[in-house]
Parts: structure tokens; C-alpha cells; sequence
């Protein structure tokens, strides 16, 4: 049973990141456009509120609306994000006046839900989805924020190092069924329902992301210029948009490549998981490796099946909320961590770093599970389906815990690189039975 303190503290927790993100740059900064794949600080902040206030004042509360002249401004399917800065946008004080007094009202609201009535609200569902909605796009305002030209406004602890004597592998997951999906997890969205068995072949998975070294390697290898590692689209894309390496690296005059990260330049570190590559990218490196990118059952069995119980877990290392110790989520880092760095986070199959550090591109379109219904709406997942989207796995480094699980369930267009997406490698392993 969810506890009011729990979705007060996932709302809260939720804010909080929105502040940082939102008054760690000046106002000129916050309407600005960084990128056409973005829209300005301030459309988040603003839309953030407005799906607050649709969803926990005017469904759930039955309140009065807040502002009743800006819904369409902030409907993500009537503007494209290019779009955007030229709407007549809530400006800075405006919008954060405008989450401010939502959320005094979301909190009255709050007081006086039942739990245990109408399915939207049963177990704070709603407020659950609208905690994981603030955070998406706390993580989509991070993107932006990596994107941003100028010098490093946010900081962060280093992460942790990797655990002595940890080395790279692969796991073999043996065929069979499991449970893929969920009806139980009350915060669950509508695409990761129901919970449905899969019957998945032998597989081997890589225990670990690739890294930013081994990635150096297909680069150094002419991986970049090999068609025949690329699909036929693929390539095409690679040529167009003139990719060379991932997003965000350069290379000195020495050869050396660095990495911008929000703002700093560093030379790039040999064992991070490689982040900001395509699903083409991926693809083509799987290819180079003589491996190929995990399915989506694959990814799920190896993080979540338990070979002793036959069961599957919320997570890859039990049903305990994530901790400092299990995954690197939340923003805490700014970064992915070192492989090896969270031995205590490992699945029951032995996968590392399955959940934070990286979003990892499956192989798999972003299809509806049997069983499925649409809820609480048809945009949050239905319009998606069948569409150009890959799914992708696990979150990364800048996903909060509540928006992250072991069936969680994210997706977005093979050519899309701002977001915090790398991969980790698979293979079939006939035989296994
Ligand atoms: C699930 C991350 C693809 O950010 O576009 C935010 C989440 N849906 N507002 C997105 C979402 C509505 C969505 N992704
Ligand atoms: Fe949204």
C-alpha cells in the first residue's frame, strides 16, 4: 500500500531537481532554444505544472483550474519542440509562480484522496504518474542542459570506482519462460502492463555497458567508414548528419578525444559506458563486434528472471528500492560510473549497471504488451506504438528512482543522440536447454 508520506517525498524530491535545473541559469538562458530537439527551460517548467494541474487539481482534486487560458499552449502534441519559443509562453516569474501555486493546490488535493477509490486514484496512482512526469522531464531538461553552449553551471560528486577485481564478461541467460511486464507495481505506466509470460532462447548478454575504450576501438577500426557494418539506413543517416563519433567528442590535434559534459571538457574516460550514440551507432558497433543489441525480453530476462525462484524481480539486484550502493540514478553524479562500479547492483543473472548510468538501446520496436489498455490516456504510450522508436532500458545516471525499474519501458527514434543512451551487447547461446 502507497503511503501519502511517499508520494509527498517522490513529488517533493521531484521539485527540488526542477528548481536546480530551472534557476541554475538567468532568465535569458531559460527561454532560449538550445537545440531544435528541445524546447526552452521555461516550456518545461510551465508544462510541468500544466500536467499537474490537469491531472491532481482538476481530475483527481475536482478543483477550479488554476489557469484555464494556457492547456494548448502546453500540449506537447500541438507544438513541435522547434516550435516553441515563439509560442506566447508564461514568462520565468510567470511559470514559476504558476507550479508554485499548483502544487499548494496538488498538496490540499493530496489530503483529501482515498487511496482506495477510482483506479486513477487507487494506491496515488496519479500521483505517482505525475511524480515519474515531472521527472522525465527533469531528465529532459538535463539533456538541454548538456546541450547548452557556456561554462558548467551544475556540480556534482565524483562517481564511485570501479570494485577490485571486477572484469568484463558476458552471462548466459538459459531458454525458457519468464514473467515480462507487471500488474502489480502500482506506479507502473500503462506500456509496461500487464505482466505476460515470454518464452526467450539462450542468450549470452555482456555483464557490463560497452565502454568509451572499446568504442575508440571500432572508431580507430574504420567503423565510421565500413558501410557493411551499417544497416542500409543506417549509413545513409551516418553520411547525412556526418557522424564521426559520438555526440559531444572531439579530437585533438594529439588524437587524444575529449568529451563535453554539461559544460566541462575532459578527456574521455577508457572504462565509462560509452553515452550520446544513436541506435544506429549501436547497431553498427554490435555488427563490427560480431555480437547484436539484446531484444527487450532479453534485456528484462537477464535484469530482472531469478533462475532460483523463477520469479521476476522489480529490480536486477531484488525488490529493495534503489540506493546509493545499487545504481547511480537520481542526477546524484551528472555522469555514468566506471564499470564494475556497482557490484551490488547485479542481477541474478550476474548483469552490472542493468539499471542506472546509461539508457541501453534494445533491439526491439516500441510495441504494446498482449493485454494491453490504455490508461489513464492513449498519448502517454498508444500514439507511439508501432511507430519508428526503439525501446530503451534501465535509465541513466540522470533518471529518478521513480521513474526507473526493472520494466520500465522508455523509447525514442533510432537517430536521436541527446538523450543518455549507450548499450550493452548480446548473443545467441544455442543450446542451453
Ligand atoms: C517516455 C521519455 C519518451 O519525454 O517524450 C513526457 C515521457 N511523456 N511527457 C518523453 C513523457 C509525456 C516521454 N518519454
Ligand atoms: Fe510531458
Amino acid at each position: 500500500m502507497t503511503s501519502r508520506e511517499a508520494v509527498a517525498a517522490a513529488l517533493s524530491r521531484a521539485r527540488e531537481r526542477t528548481t536546480v535545473l530551472t534557476d541554475s541559469v538567468d532568465d535569458g538562458d531559460l527561454v532560449a532554444q538550445h537545440s531544435p530537439l528541445m524546447s526552452p527551460l521555461v516550456w518545461d517548467l510551465a508544462h510541468i505544472g500544466n500536467q499537474e494541474e490537469l491531472w491532481l487539481v482538476r481530475d483527481v482534486g475536482g478543483r477550479d483550474a488554476v489557469r484555464d487560458d494556457i492547456d494548448q499552449l502546453y500540449d506537447a502534441f500541438q507544438h513541435p519542440r522547434a516550435t516553441r519559443p515563439s509560442l506566447p509562453l508564461l514568462d520565468p516569474a510567470q511559470a514559476r509562480d504558476y507550479v508554485a501555486t499548483v502544487r499548494d493546490k496538488t498538496w490540499d488535493v493530496l489530503d483529501h484522496t482515498r487511496f482506495d477509490g477510482r483506479r486513477l486514484e487507487r494506491d496515488g496512482f496519479a500521483f505517482g504518474m505525475i511524480a515519474q512526469h515531472e521527472q522525465q522531464h527533469v531528465e529532459t531538461m538535463l539533456a538541454t542542459h548538456q546541450l547548452r553552449a557556456g561554462a558548467r553551471v551544475l556540480s556534482a560528486p565524483p562517481t564511485p570506482p570501479p570494485a577490485p577485481g571486477s572484469r568484463p564478461g558476458e552471462v548466459v541467460v538459459p531458454a525458457g519462460v519468464f514473467e515480462m511486464g507487471t500488474s502489480t507495481e502500482p506506479w507502473a505506466l500503462d506500456n509496461e502492463r500487464p505482466a505476460h509470460p515470454v518464452d526467450v532462447r539462450a542468450f549470452a548478454i555482456e555483464t557490463f555497458p560497452v565502454t568509451n575504450a572499446r568504442y575508440r576501438e571500432f572508431i580507430d577500426d574504420g567503423g565510421y567508414e565500413r558501410p557493411e557494418l551499417w544497416t542500409e539506413r543506417g549509413w545513409r543517416h551516418r553520411v547525412d548528419a556526418g557522424l564521426e563519433a559520438p555526440e559531444f567528442w572531439t579530437r585533438d590535434s594529439g588524437g587524444a578525444w575529449w568529451r563535453r559534459s554539461f559544460g566541462t571538457l575532459a578527456p574521455v574516460v577508457a572504462d565509462e559506458p560509452v553515452v550520446h550514440v544513436c541506435w544506429f551507432e549501436a547497431d553498427a558497433f554490435a555488427r563490427w563486434a560480431g555480437k547484436r543489441l539484446p531484444t527487450e525480453a532479453e534485456w528484462e530476462k537477464a535484469a530482472r528472471w531469478d533462475p532460483r525462484t523463477g520469479c521476476s524481480r522489480r529490480y536486477p539486484w531484488g525488490d529493495d528500492t534503489p540506493t546509493a550502493a545499487t545504481a547511480n540514478l537520481g542526477g546524484t553524479h551528472l555522469g555514468p560510473a566506471r564499470v564494475g562500479a556497482y557490484p551490488a547492483g547485479a542481477s541474478a543473472s550476474g548483469a552490472e549497471q542493468m539499471i542506472g548510468d546509461v539508457w541501453e538501446w534494445t533491439s526491439s520496436g516500441f510495441d504494446p504488451y498482449p493485454g494491453f489498455e490504455a490508461f489513464p490516456y492513449r498519448e502517454y504510450s498508444e500514439v507511439f506504438f508501432g511507430g519508428d522508436y526503439r525501446v530503451l532500458r534501465g535509465g541513466s545516471f540522470g533518471t529518478d528512482e521513480v521513474a526507473c525499474r526493472g520494466t520500465f519501458r522508455n523509447w525514442d527514434h533510432p537517430i536521436r543522440r541527446q538523450i543518455f543512451a549507450g548499450f550493452r551487447l548480446a548473443r545467441d547461446a544455442g543450446g542451453t536447454h
